[in-house]
């Protein structure tokens, strides 16, 4: 089944995005081995985060489910082996996280994913476990899932400097460095999101960062129960970002959006372009930064991406491609090769996509140009990818037809009542 998305001319409305889908994954895992009880308000209430939570569950952290939040008891002493494969159904990171916290815990766990994750490389955080000390296998073709992770009491602490610039890599080899007796380091190509390095903290780990691209932790190390509070997700906000500016007419408002720096790219890529995007109220939730954005209809002139800004938009870059292919002239994205590993490869459906709805688009290995001018409409297919079938339907305010989104039941994944929320919001032509 489809989503319709009639043609729009104006979006209006305040919006409160759902909880930081990163930050949500974080705090689970954290909250799974702490010492004490952890209570996570405003967490994603996604099936990618359900997922993690349902898998800490099964590894024998209490869970209860509240009205003001989601209290986690954590095993910080032993974790029970769970007799069934563990599902991280669509969640990336939910699958790279919960593998380097399980790794050195003495668990036996098998690690399984829906079609889009058992296609997905997880060499990347394979080889830095073994390097730890932990016995992890990546049993599908080309080191992809199900991961079996066998029993090992304690790993040994590593330097580790991945190839890409990928906040998961450095993620699961910080959480398993908990386990792991003395420093356990990862030094990036390139800095990405820093919520581990932000929450760890919170749950009372030290976590060094000597430099921009340099993170630490000193194990084994218990962390401690943890009140947590997760900020709206920039990544769901964008759409709206994206909305709002190619709208004709109208004013949103996205109140409380987690402002990380590490995440916000798209915010300067998109005032680059001349959208008229306001920060307001700007505060500081938890360990993370917050703002207000209010957001209007601007005239948007196109803007090329370089490979260094892409890890603080890597998210972004489908929302993005909207707002290129509306803007005057030509655009292009580069050094963006990670999109073809993402949920789906995001380079050839972005484009395939564009072309679909009328526009103009080209694929280049690690990324894309993109003529700007307007889009149509049409059926398109988001290939059961929820960043994808939320970008085709913002394209609606600028569309003369209606616009088909296949595939597009899988916006549960990050964002559920996004679809009710959009067609409350925008006006009809
Ligand atoms: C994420 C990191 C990014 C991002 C993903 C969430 C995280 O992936 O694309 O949606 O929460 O650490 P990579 O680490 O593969 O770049």
């Amino acid at each position: 089944m489809g989503l319709l998305f009639l043609p729009a001319r104006a979006v209006r409305g305040t919006i409160r995005v759902p909880g930081d889908k990163s930050v949500t994954h974080r705090a689970y895992l954290l909250a799974a081995v702490a010492d004490g009880v952890s209570r996570i308000r405003g967490a994603n209430p996604g099936a990618d985060c359900a997922a993690t939570l349902a898998a800490v569950e099964a590894l024998g952290a209490r869970v209860t489910r509240g009205t003001d939040g989601i209290s986690i008891t954590g095993r910080p002493d032993a974790l029970e082996s769970p007799p069934l494969p563990l599902d991280l159904a669509n969640s990336g990171t939910g699958m790279r996280l919960l593998a380097g916290l399980v790794a050195g815990r003495n668990v036996a766990v098998t690690l399984v994913g829906d079609a889009s994750l058992s296609a997905r490389p997880m060499g990347r955080i394979v080889e830095p476990l073994l390097a730890l000390g932990a016995r992890i296998t990546a049993t599908g073709p080309r080191a992809t899932p199900p991961l079996v992770i066998a029993p090992v009491d304690g790993l040994v602490g590593t330097t580790w400097r991945p190839q890409v610039a990928s906040a998961q890599v450095k993620s699961a080899v910080l959480l398993a460095g908990l386990a792991a007796r003395g420093v356990t380091r990862v030094i990036e190509p390139a800095p990405s999101r820093d919520h581990t390095e932000r929450l760890l903290p919170a749950f009372g780990v030290a976590c060094a960062r000597p430099d921009a691209l340099t993170a630490e932790v000193h194990g084994p190390v218990v962390p401690q129960g943890a009140e947590v509070d997760v900020p709206g997700d920039f990544s769901a906000a964008c759409f709206w970002l994206v909305a709002g500016s190619i709208a004709g007419e109208g004013e949103l408002v996205l109140e409380g959006v987690g402002m990380n720096p590490t995440r916000t790219g798209a915010l300067t890529v998109l005032r680059r372009m001349g959208a008229a995007i306001e920060v307001q109220e700007p505060r500081t939730v938890g360990d993370e930064p917050v703002a207000d954005l209010v957001v209007r209809p601007a005239a948007l002139t196109a803007s090329d991406i370089d490979a260094a800004e892409i890890p603080a938009l890597i998210d972004e870059l489908p929302a993005l491609a909207i707002a290129q292919a509306v803007a005057r002239g030509r655009s292009t994205v580069r050094g963006a090769g990670e999109l073809r590993v993402k949920e789906s490869d995001r380079i050839t459906h972005v484009v395939n996509g564009l072309r679909a709805l009328g526009g103009t688009a080209e694929e280049t290995p690690d990324g894309w140009s993109i003529t700007g001018g307007g889009l149509t409409g049409g059926a398109v297919d988001a290939v059961g990818d929820h960043r994808l079938a939320m970008a085709f339907g913002v394209a609606s305010l600028v569309a003369t037809e209606a616009i088909q989104v296949a595939g597009g039941a899988m916006i549960d994944t990050s964002y559920p009542g996004f679809y009710h929320a959009f067609k409350d919001r925008v006006q009809a032509r």
